[in-house]
């Protein structure tokens, strides 16, 4: 089955922080999984270049918007590839061919009659290159950038959203899993409800942007422009070949909670009038939050993952994230949480109980999993595991399925302390009984891995090497029993090393 999932393309108007990193990586976990399962899996990321939010940081930064977009978009690219993800195109919106086939469809919504010209009137808030209604003004400010904002009067072109709001109000009703999680699912359709207004998809003020084709004076607004590109990308993501039909409508859009009502209302509806299919489903995901603020350029608290990782690794910083805050809730991100889960979880649950183990077959058993009886109590902690997992993941549930993986991390891990290995090994009839505990531990071990490769995918595999389990990656593997003993294990390096930090420098 075909699996296309995407992030937000990102603006390149600062250079990236942990909440883009949040999506990116999300997006990659559900990928690598859908992989697992052998399915068919495009994954896409990116950056969006054009429209005020970077023509005015350029601005600021006295330099032109390519010039900052060309800096910035490496920026994210590097990024992507900093945290592991296995993106199979990074899009960028000025790319010629997504420009071209942004003209050709918005030519076309104009030619079919959901374009018209009009006048609009009403506040503008140029960080979210988005009107704001009166209601949601708070002190004559942006709700999100807590920016003043003016009073905005342009001759635009419009669409007819208001004619798609019958459409929209179907789409949710014979598709309860369009938006999830269910809150948001509400939230779109209460938005919907309230009675949906003809939007303006044209600027004249700027000219950063693609430019309107019947009517060169405008650019196409960038929400427009950058929406388009989960369907652009599919026909030149690979060169000299066309993936639209194989890959379109898209399964799974990852996005932030703040920018809904662009994927839920507004990107369906342009899909709709431009005879195109709408995506599958959309999964809304929470903020991350410093001591209760939204993480966020604009408020200037943002965590630069580079250091993070460059601290810690990838893999933590993967694991940190969907383990500290429920995926699809905000949730508060700290260093001092993120060191406790390091040593608690990775560094002790998991890495301790991979090496002592690796050293109890190394030291009893000359290096050679043993090939033991399968011990009941284990059988049962995993029957049903990657089932369960699956589940979890179709519904993009990432936090769950790590929770149910850490909780079979848990049960080895009582597991070495009730049956006590280093006392069976001191009596010699007991060999039998020791050969299934250390089969018992290494085929749990094999399998968590397995589980954990799409979220700790540097760790996990390390240690399916070094436990013998050379090739099999895919997700029917991850059956326990379904690798008998007789792999011969090897070394393993440290996983997840104590954190040597600088010393704070002190006051002298
Ligand atoms: O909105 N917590 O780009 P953007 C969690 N270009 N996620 C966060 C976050 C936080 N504190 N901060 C940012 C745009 N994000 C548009 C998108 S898509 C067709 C166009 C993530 O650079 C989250 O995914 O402002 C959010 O939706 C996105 O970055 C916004 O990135
Ligand atoms: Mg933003």
């Amino acid at each position: 089955m075909p699996f296309y999932v995407t992030t937000p393309i990102y603006y390149v108007n600062a250079e990236p922080h942990l909440g883009h990193a949040y999506s990116t990586i999300a997006a990659d976990i559900l990928a690598r999984h859908m992989r697992q399962r052998g399915e068919d899996v495009f994954f896409l990321t990116g950056t969006d270049e054009h429209g005020e939010p970077v023509a005015q940081a350029a601005e600021r930064l006295g330099t032109t918007p390519r010039e900052l977009a060309d800096r910035n978009s490496v920026r994210f690219r590097d990024l992507a590839a900093r945290v592991n993800a296995t993106n199979d195109f990074f899009i960028r919106t000025s790319d010629p061919e997504h420009v071209a086939e942004v003209r050709r469809i918005v030519q076309g919504l104009y030619d079919s009659g959901h374009v018209y010209a009009g006048v609009y009137e009403g506040w503008y808030c140029d960080r979210c290159a988005d009107f704001k209604t009166e209601s949601e003004l708070v002190d004559g400010k942006c709700p999100i950038h807590l920016i003043t904002l003016e009073k905005r009067h342009e001759e635009n072109y419009f669409f007819r959203l208001s004619s798609f709001q019958e459409a929209l109000e179907r789409l949710y009703a014979e598709n309860r899993d369009f938006v999830s999680p269910g809150s948001r699912f509400n939230e779109a359709l209460n938005f919907i409800r309230q009675g949906l207004e003809d939007i303006s998809i044209s600027r004249s003020a700027i000219s950063w942007g693609v430019p309107v084709p019947w009517d060169e004076r405008h650019v196409i607004y960038v929400w427009i422009d950058a929406l388009l590109n989960y369907y652009t990308a599919l026909a030149y993501a690979r060169e000299g070949e066309d993936l639209t039909e194989r890959f379109w409508p898209a399964t799974v859009h990852v996005i932030g909670k703040d920018i809904l009502k662009f994927h839920a209302v507004i990107w369906p509806a342009m899909l709709m009038a431009s005879g195109l299919e709408v995506p599958e489903r959309l999964f809304i995901h929470g903020y991350l939050l410093m001591d209760e603020h939204k993480m966020s350029k604009s408020l200037g608290n943002v965590i630069d993952p580079f250091q993070v990782m460059d601290l810690y690794g990838t893999d933590a910083l993967r694991f940190y994230l969907f383990r500290e805050v429920g995926f699809g809730q905000d949730g508060n991100v700290s260093t001092e949480g993120f060191e406790t889960r390091y040593t608690t979880e990775l560094a002790n649950e998991y890495g301790n109980l991979a090496s002592r183990t690796l050293a109890m077959v190394s030291r009893y058993r000359d290096g050679a999993v043993p090939a033991g009886e399968p011990p009941a109590a284990l059988v049962a902690v995993f029957e049903g595991a990657p089932e369960a997992i699956a589940a979890c993941f179709d519904r993009s549930d990432i936090s769950g399925a790590l929770e149910q993986i850490w909780e079979r991390v848990r049960e080895l891990n009582r597991f070495v302390a009730e049956q006590a290995p280093w006392q069976l090994a001191k009596d010699p009839a007991q060999a039998e009984r020791l050969d299934s505990v250390l089969y018992g531990l290494v085929e749990g071990l094999r399998v968590v891995s397995l589980l954990l490769l799409p979220i700790v995918p540097e760790a996990a595999e390390r240690l399916l090497i070094a436990l013998g389990a050379a090739h099999e990656r895919s997700l029917v593997a991850a059956r326990f029993g379904a690798v008998a003993g007789g792999a011969q294990t090897g070394e393993l390096p440290q996983l997840f090393p104590k954190i040597e930090r600088e010393p704070e420098p002190s006051a002298a």
